[in-house]
C-alpha cells in the first residue's frame, strides 16, 4: 500500500513537472487545464464577520479532457479541510504544494479518469487578497459591516479554489448564508430587490465565464429599478444619489446594442460600493462594481458606466486567454466606451475623452520609458505579478490601435467586422495572434495596402507610440487652451470665460499646468475656482499633484481627508508618489498612510507599501 501511495506521489509529481516544461499560454495558472477543465462551480459559503472568515465548499464539475488521476487547482491563502469525490462523496487524497511566488498553492487532488466532480472543503484567511471585511465605521451608514470581493486578476484564488486563469470558464451557482440584516449580491442571476429573513442567498450564473469574473459582496444594501433590464445597489443613504447619476443606463445597454450586437447577460445592475474599493469600477457580470467616487451629483463622471458596461461584450463575451493579452479586454472597452459616449451624448463629448486618453497615453510611455517593454501591446509577464501589465497601455495605446482600424477601413465596415467578432467568438478566449490572424482573415487580406498602413508590427510587438497614431482634435479643448493663454498673459483667473466648463473642461486645464507652477499662481487659481473645495474626485486627484509640486500646504489637510477616505488606487497612486519625491513629503505621506493603510483594499496598500518603503 505504502509503495502504491509512493509510486503515484512520484508519477504526480513527475507529471506536474512535464507539464510545467511546456509553454503555456496562461502563466499565471498552476492548474493542469491541458488535462481536465472545470465546467461548473458549486459554491455553498457562510460569511462570517468576526472572524472574518467565508467558509463551506466549492463543488466543481469536471471535463477530462485527457483521462487524468489529478486535479491541480489555484489556491491562496486558503485552508483546505477536506476534499470529496463524486456524490458519494468519497474522500479524496490531497496535498498543497509549494508556494509559488505571486501564484500561490497549488492544490493537486488525486482523481480517477471516471471522476465527474470535486467538492473541496475550505476557508479563506482573515487576510485573503481579494476580501475585503469593512468595519461599519468605513461605510456610508456606520453601522453595519461591509464585504466586497475583487477577484480581476488573480486573486479569485483566494476565495474559491479554482482554476484561476482567464482561458477557462465555467458557469456557476452558489448559496450564500449571511447575517440576517444584511444583503447579499453575486455577479450572476437571483440578485433580490429586498433581504431575505433567513439570510440565505441563491444564485445562479448560466453563461460560462472566468474565474476572475466570480463577484460577492455583502453589506447592508437597497436596491432602486432604472429601467426593465438595469437597477442599483448601494447602501441606503447612497442609493437614490447614485439612481440620479445613472439614469441613462438604460440608454447606454440600447446604444451598446446596436453598436456590437444583442446584450447577451439579461439584467444589468450596478452596485456601489463604499469608498475603500480600489477601482474604479470592476465588469463582474449582471452587476458592475462601481466606487462611489463616481457620484459627482451631475453625471459627469459616468463614462465608467458606459465602460463596465463595454465588458460586457469585451472581455467577458470575448475574454483576453491570459494577462499578457490584457488589451484585447481593456483597449477594445475604452474604444467601445467612446463609441457608447458618441451615441449617447455627441463627438465633441467622445473627443475629449480621446484627447485625454491620448495624453495618459504619453503620460505613461514616459513614464514607463519609450524603450519599455511593458509598453508594448502584447505584454510578457511571466515570473511577474500580472498586475505589473495593468498600464494604461492596454487601455490608451490598445485604443488608439482600434481607433487607428476604425479610421482605416472606415466606420462601416470596421462596425460590423467587430459586431462578427464579438458573435462569431462569444463566450471563448482570445490570443492576441488569434485576434489579428481574424482581423487578417476578415479586413485585411481583402486589401494588402492596408496592411503598411497599419503597421500592426509597430502597435503591437513595439515598444512607444507608433508615428500613425490618431490625433484626437478637441473644439471645445481648444476653448480652454485659449482661456490657458490667456491667463498664462497677464488676464486674472477670476477674470477667464470658463461657462459651461464641464469635468473633463477642468481636468484639461489641470493637465495642462506646467510643473513648475509658482505658488502665487495656485493660490490665484484656488481663489477663483476652489478646487481644493470641488466634490469632484478626478479634479481633485488631478489639483492635489499640483499643490504637491508647488508646496501648497492650504491644500493638505484637505489633501489628507482625501487620502483616509478614498481607497482608490488610481488617485491614491499618484499622490503618494508625488509626495514621495522629496523628504518632508515622504514624511507627512508616511504619517498619513499609517493611519489610512488599514482602510484600503489589498490591491492599493501593495502598490502604495512599494512606493514608500
Ligand atoms: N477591469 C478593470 C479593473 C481591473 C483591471 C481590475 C485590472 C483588476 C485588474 C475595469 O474595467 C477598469 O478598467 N476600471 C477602470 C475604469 C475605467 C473607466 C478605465 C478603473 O477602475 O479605473
Ligand atoms: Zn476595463
Amino acid at each position: 500500500m505504502k509503495a502504491m501511495l509512493l509510486f503515484s506521489f512520484v508519477t504526480l509529481m513527475l507529471s506536474v513537472f512535464a507539464s510545467a516544461q511546456k509553454k503555456p499560454i496562461d502563466v499565471h495558472t498552476l492548474a493542469n487545464i491541458d488535462e481536465v477543465v472545470v465546467t461548473h462551480l458549486n459554491l455553498d459559503l457562510s460569511v462570517n464577520f468576526d472572524t472574518k472568515i467565508l467558509s463551506g465548499s466549492a463543488t466543481l464539475s469536471l471535463n477530462q479532457k485527457k483521462k487524468t488521476h489529478k486535479l491541480v487547482l489555484d489556491t491562496k491563502e486558503l485552508t483546505i479541510e477536506k476534499v470529496t469525490l463524486d456524490e458519494k462523496n468519497t474522500p479524496a487524497q490531497f496535498t498543497l504544494g509549494e508556494e509559488v511566488k505571486y501564484l500561490g498553492k497549488p492544490l493537486i487532488i488525486s482523481i480517477t479518469p471516471k471522476t465527474k466532480s470535486v467538492t473541496v472543503h475550505y476557508h479563506t484567511s482573515p487576510t485573503a487578497s481579494a476580501l475585503q471585511w469593512l468595519e461599519p465605521s468605513q461605510t456610508a451608514g456606520k453601522q453595519k459591516p461591509f464585504l466586497f470581493t475583487q477577484s480581476e486578476a488573480i486573486l479569485a484564488r483566494t476565495w474559491v479554489p479554482c482554476q484561476d486563469g482567464p482561458g477557462v470558464r465555467m458557469t456557476y451557482s452558489a448559496t450564500i448564508h449571511t447575517p440576517t440584516d444584511l444583503m447579499a449580491v453575486m455577479s450572476a442571476a437571483g440578485n433580490s430587490e429586498t433581504k431575505t429573513s433567513d439570510g440565505v442567498y441563491h444564485f445562479e450564473m448560466n453563461q460560462p465565464i472566468p474565474s476572475y469574473l466570480l463577484a460577492l459582496s455583502v453589506g447592508d444594501l437597497e436596491f432602486r429599478s432604472l429601467g426593465k433590464r438595469s437597477g442599483v445597489y448601494a447602501e441606503p443613504s447612497v442609493v437614490d444619489k447614485a439612481a440620479y447619476e445613472f439614469v441613462d443606463i438604460e440608454k447606454m445597454i440600447s446604444a451598446a446594442e446596436e453598436l456590437y450586437g444583442p446584450y447577451r447577460w439579461e439584467r444589468y445592475d450596478v452596485l456601489v460600493l463604499p469608498p475603500s474599493f480600489p477601482f474604479g469600477g470592476m465588469e463582474n457580470p449582471r452587476l458592475t462594481f462601481a466606487t462611489p467616487t463616481i457620484l459627482a451629483g451631475d453625471r459627469s463622471l459616468v463614462s465608467l458606466v458606459a465602460h463596465e458596461l463595454a465588458h460586457s461584450w469585451s472581455g467577458n463575451l470575448v475574454t483576453n486567454a491570459s494577462w499578457n493579452d490584457f488589451w484585447l479586454n481593456e483597449g477594445f472597452t475604452v474604444y467601445f466606451e467612446q463609441r457608447i459616449i458618441e451615441k449617447l451624448y455627441g463627438r465633441d463629448y467622445s473627443e475629449m475623452l480621446a484627447v485625454l486618453t491620448l495624453k495618459e497615453l504619453q503620460k505613461e510611455v514616459a513614464n514607463l520609458g519609450a524603450i519599455s517593454d511593458d509598453t508594448k501591446l502584447k505584454l510578457d509577464l511571466i515570473n511577474r505579478d500580472p498586475d505589473d501589465g495593468m498600464t494604461n497601455i492596454a487601455y490608451n495605446k490598445g485604443y488608439f490601435f482600434l481607433r487607428l482600424c476604425e479610421e482605416t477601413f472606415g466606420r462601416e465596415e470596421w462596425d460590423n467586422f467587430l459586431k462578427k467578432y464579438f458573435a462569431e467568438n462569444a463566450f471563448t478566449s482570445m490570443t492576441t495572434e488569434k485576434f489579428l490572424a481574424y482581423l487578417n482573415k476578415n479586413l485585411l487580406s481583402k486589401d494588402k495596402s492596408l496592411k503598411d498602413k497599419l503597421n500592426i508590427n509597430a502597435w503591437v510587438y513595439t515598444a512607444g507610440i507608433p508615428e500613425n497614431c490618431p490625433q484626437p482634435v478637441s473644439n471645445e479643448f481648444n476653448k480652454v487652451t485659449a482661456q490657458f493663454d490667456a491667463w498664462q498673459k497677464g488676464t486674472p483667473a477670476s477674470q477667464l470665460n470658463t461657462q459651461g466648463w464641464t469635468t473633463h473642461h477642468w481636468l484639461y486645464f489641470l493637465r495642462n499646468l506646467p510643473d513648475s507652477l509658482q505658488l502665487e499662481k495656485l493660490i490665484e487659481l484656488d481663489y477663483a475656482f476652489y478646487f481644493t473645495k470641488s466634490g469632484n474626485s478626478e479634479i481633485l486627484g488631478e489639483w492635489f499633484l499640483h499643490c504637491i509640486k508647488a508646496k501648497y500646504e492650504t491644500a493638505y489637510g484637505a489633501m489628507g481627508r482625501f487620502l483616509m477616505n478614498a481607497g482608490r488606487r488610481k488617485f491614491l497612486k499618484p499622490i503618494y508618489t508625488e509626495l514621495a519625491k522629496t523628504p518632508e513629503g515622504k514624511a507627512w505621506a508616511k504619517e498619513v498612510y499609517e493611519k489610512a493603510r488599514p482602510g484600503y483594499h489589498s490591491v492599493s496598500f501593495n502598490t502604495i507599501d512599494g512606493i514608500l518603503k
